[in-house]
């Protein structure tokens, strides 16, 4: 099977693999994006003199504006296309880096921040959709997967970003070029990489999908044509409208809403997935951890050194997950993403029930301290070879054409509705009980198999059309 599957990868034509990169560029400013703000915040606390909860709300609320923006982006993508979505996402970028980086105090900020999250937002969403539709079967997990290497790419170049201005102008509160300091600067740097998924955008041709989802078939041909020249595209057309006919006949009138609590299932089922991936605390990792290397005996000054560490390992470990998802199936990978995780959490949380003294003065006796440190290793391995980039191949791939934008649109404002939550939830938590914030995290995981074990459908391999009658009730859909 994988010598077959290999020859398959080896033909997937240059053009595909193109389209899908240039698609991820969208995953690569989520990631820088949503990580810039930390190598500014503490010199923009000091500039506008803001209290602990000012700033914890001005660095969260792009959580809001990115829900808001992949709520957008779905209703924007279903009416409109998938590449106008992204022009629209671009725009977003450019105008809050400026915004940002201009911004004359903390409510102008804050506005700019909602307008780059807006832009997340947008782009969470557009990138699963658009490489799932273009991407040929066989190869359409490692091609989605691209959106998390991207992500976690952008969030690496983020950090080094922020490193470098900071490390230039001798601190991020001082001045670099032209007067202006460096914080500003990170922020100005986000309009490089959105300038360029912009100038794409105007290059990508439109997803055949939606083309023949709004009658437009001559010229979702000619887009078959040019990235399967090898394949009898007509018969591509004819399939993408039959399940269109199929999921029409099925009763599904092309909207989300369904009997189970008002929603289609499998809309829940990702707006849980999404939930899920969030709700095992990666996010806190990733904003918080130095309070966690702290109480293992790192310096604060370490925390660039760690955080660098962390990122790096996100990107590594991605790649294991692009090598193994068209050959060995999501659902192996999720399963054991969610061992992994539960274990991994349910030591943590161990060890901080073991920890003496309080607050950020936190240290773990003994052998507690090692373990914390391995275990936290092996959450961050297990999330991004897992759920990291799965739940977005998911999204990509099991909803129906013809709600798929929209769809995807509420699972992914769920999960940065469910980020937002962990994010401001961690601090309160952490301060009433740091064993019990990582049990919950590690229920989560745990819960997490058992969503996967008993609910979610294997899709590898699966044509994309078959998502149609992925949940429909047996016998209400022709096969
Ligand atoms: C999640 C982000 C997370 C990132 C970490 C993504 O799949 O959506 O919330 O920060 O993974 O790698």
């Amino acid at each position: 099977m994988t010598t077959t599957q290999d020859q398959t990868v080896a033909k997937i034509p240059k053009r595909v693999i193109w389209l899908a990169v240039a698609g991820a560029v969208g995953g690569f400013l989520f990631g820088f994006d949503s990580s810039v703000v930390n190598g500014a915040v503490d010199a923009i606390k000091e500039e506008f003199a803001l209290s602990e909860a000012v700033t914890g709300f001005a660095v969260a609320v792009a959580l809001l504006g990115c829900a808001a923006g992949a709520y957008l982006a779905g209703k924007v993508a279903d009416r409109y296309g998938r590449i106008p979505a992204m022009k629209l996402g671009a725009l977003l970028f450019l105008v809050s880096a400026f915004g940002t980086g201009f911004a004359f105090g903390v409510w102008d900020l804050i506005f700019w921040r909602l307008v780059g999250g807006l832009g997340i937002g947008l782009a969470s969403v557009i990138a699963p959709a658009y490489i799932s539709e273009i991407s040929p079967r066989h190869v359409r997990g490692r091609l989605a997967s691209l959106q998390q290497l991207a992500i976690t790419t952008g969030i690496f170049a983020a950090l080094l970003s922020d490193a470098l201005f900071a490390n230039f102008a001798g601190g991020a509160d001082q001045n670099l070029w032209f007067g202006i300091e460096a914080w500003r600067w990170m922020f100005i740097a986000g309009a490089v990489p959105a300038v360029v998924y912009g100038w794409i955008a105007f290059t990508l041709p439109e997803s055949p999908r939606f083309l023949v989802f709004k009658g437009k078939d001559e010229e979702a041909l000619k887009v078959f044509e040019s990235i399967a020249p090898d394949e009898d595209t007509d018969r591509h057309l004819r399939d993408i409208k039959k399940a269109i006919e199929e999921d029409k006949l099925a009763g599904q009138k092309g909207s989300l809403r369904g009997k189970a609590l008002g929603l289609q299932p499998v809309v829940w089922i990702g707006i849980i997935l999404s939930v899920l991936q969030q709700f095992v605390g990666i996010n806190v990792i990733f904003y918080y951890s130095t309070t966690l290397w702290k109480a293992v005996g790192f310096q604060e000054k370490d925390s660039l050194t760690i955080s660098v560490a962390t990122a790096i390992t996100n990107i590594l470990v991605t790649l294991v997950a692009i090598a193994l998802v068209d050959r060995i199936g999501r659902r192996p990978i999720m399963l054991a993403g969610s061992i992994g995780m539960a274990v991994s959490l349910a030591t943590m949380a161990f060890a901080f029930g073991s920890a003496t003294g309080s607050g950020d003065a936190i240290t773990l006796p003994g052998a507690w301290g090692p373990a914390a440190l391995v275990a936290a290793n092996v959450f961050v391995i297990s999330f991004g070879a897992s759920w990291g980039p799965l739940v977005w191949v998911l999204l990509g791939e099991i909803f129906p054409s013809r709600i798929r934008a929209r769809a995807l649109g509420l699972a992914a404002a769920a999960q940065w509705i469910a980020n937002f939550a962990i994010t401001l939830s961690f601090p309160v938590m952490a301060a009433a009980s740091l064993p019990l914030t990582y049990a919950m995290y590690a229920l989560f995981a745990a819960a997490s198999f058992f969503f996967v074990m008993f609910k979610v459908p294997e899709t590898n391999g699966m044509a994309l059309e078959h998502a149609e009658t992925l949940f429909v009730p047996k016998g209400s859909a022709k096969k």
